[in-house]
């Protein structure tokens, strides 16, 4: 005889009475889910994981410290049996199913009166996956298909045509250093949504490639010293396309407050009456570093670090950065915007005591394809930058961190 399917169904288990027996890597696995949904959690079980313990010291749960014993189940609307004994796990379904409380089994799914769908979610919606019956069971694959509903979902590439929810306004989305993997999940999704993208030079250019053909690319490229598109305008045309009621990402490199002007931005939308949603992006002061290998920061090497720009050179009027004072710091400085000014930074720091053969390394056009790295010390660096004729953009990494390798251990306790 053909097998029925097993009934999909969500429960809601606010405050309602849940016991599970076992506190090993499975309970592990599913009490977070049923913490999330609220359920009144009865554990049983000698001896438990750290986290699982942690879950009870945080109040999450109540643990009775023994093995399980014949009445754990009354009054419980649903149980999961997760024993290392499967003579106590055929002992507890057998009182589940006496007490016609729905129960999963870890030992033996046959044996169950419910399963546990792979579940994830995304905007508002759970996706659970299940197998149709107990033959065609592949705990593998109900996840992989989960994974990939969700993260269609994520990233906007899997959407229910008629209910698209659209971010109204604009949208200033950080799209990270440049490697299309490296914009976050949200702003993925967000400029899946979008009618209309002002995109930075830098910043994950190759998934404009991706949008279909309907959405409005508009470049807002601001080479430095050449030809821009004036921040106004960037901000009307940001204004005028939310006024037409379009979805409008506004894609920035890296993060949009870090030297991005993205605040600019959401004050000429908030002035215009215009819903803003800010989308923080991994920034280039700390991603592109990393990408080359170089760790901002690393036990017994260096515990701070800042981030500057180079954009102005030190002694013009206008600098806001105590150059002086950097160089008396210990920790690591990371330059953005400083391959033009490179030569009289460092004769700067020099000059105010930071050791001309303080490590420096060059990283130009970070996480990308075309990602280089060029060494120096703090003394040879503007010659180097000339000889090796590197160009924006790139980040400026000074300090001992620059030669922390893989295979170094440093010595310092902390
Ligand atoms: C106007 S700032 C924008 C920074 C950006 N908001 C961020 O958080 O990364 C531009 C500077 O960031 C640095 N930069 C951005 N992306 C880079 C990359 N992929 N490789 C090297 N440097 C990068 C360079 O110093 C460049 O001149």
């Amino acid at each position: 005889m053909a097998e029925n399917p097993a009934y999909p169904v969500g429960l809601r288990l606010t405050g309602r009475r849940v016991v599970v027996l076992g506190a090993g890597q499975v309970a592990q696995r599913r009490l977070p889910a049923l913490i999330a949904a609220g359920a009144d959690i009865h554990l049983v079980s000698p001896a438990a994981t750290p986290s699982v313990e942690a879950m009870a010291d945080a109040g999450e749960l109540t643990w009775t410290r023994r093995a399980y014993e014949p009445g754990d189940l009354a009054q419980a609307w649903y149980a999961l049996i997760a024993t290392s004994d499967p003579e106590a796990n055929t002992a507890a379904s057998a009182e589940a199913e006496a007490n016609r409380v729905w129960c999963v089994r870890s030992d033996d799914a046959d044996a169950a009166t419910a399963w546990t769908p792979a579940t994830g979610h995304s905007e508002g919606v759970t996706v659970a996956v299940l197998t149709t019956n107990a033959k065609g069971r592949d705990p593998r694959h109900t996840a992989a298909i989960r994974d990939a509903v969700v993260e269609g979902l994520r990233d906007g590439t899997l959407v229910a045509p008629h209910h698209r929810t659209r971010t109204p306004g604009v949208a200033l989305v950080g799209g990270g250093p440049g490697d299309p993997d490296l914009i976050t999940v949200r702003g993925r999704r967000l400029l899946a949504e979008a009618d209309v993208v002002i995109a930075d030079r830098l910043g994950p250019r190759d998934l404009l490639a991706e949008l279909p053909p309907h959405v409005e690319v508009i470049d807002a490229a601001k080479i430095p010293y050449g030809r821009f598109m004036a921040q106004e305008a960037i901000n009307n045309a940001l204004i005028e396309h939310a006024k037409q009621g379009k979805a409008v990402v506004r894609l920035k490199g890296g993060d949009p407050y870090v030297y991005g002007r993205g605040m600019e931005e959401v004050q000429a939308l908030a002035e215009a009456g215009i819903a803003c949603t800010v989308v923080p992006g991994i920034s280039s002061s700390i991603s592109v570093p990393g990408a080359a290998g170089i760790p901002v920061t690393h036990r017994g090497v260096a515990h701070d670090f800042t981030v500057v720009s180079g954009h102005i050179a030190p002694d013009d009027e206008r600098s806001l950065v105590d150059w002086a004072a950097l160089a008396k710091l210990r920790g690591t400085l990371v330059i953005l915007m400083g391959v033009d000014k490179i030569g009289a930074i460092a004769r700067t720091l020099m000059e105010n005591g930071k050791g001309a053969d303080t490590p420096v390394a060059v990283v130009q056009e970070g996480t990308t394809a075309a990602q280089r790295r060029v060494d120096a010390t703090l003394a040879t660096v503007a010659e180097t930058v000339l000889a090796e004729n590197v160009k924006p953009p790139a980040v400026i990494v000074i300090g001992e961190v620059v030669t922390v390798r893989p295979d170094s251990s440093s010595e310092a306790s902390e």
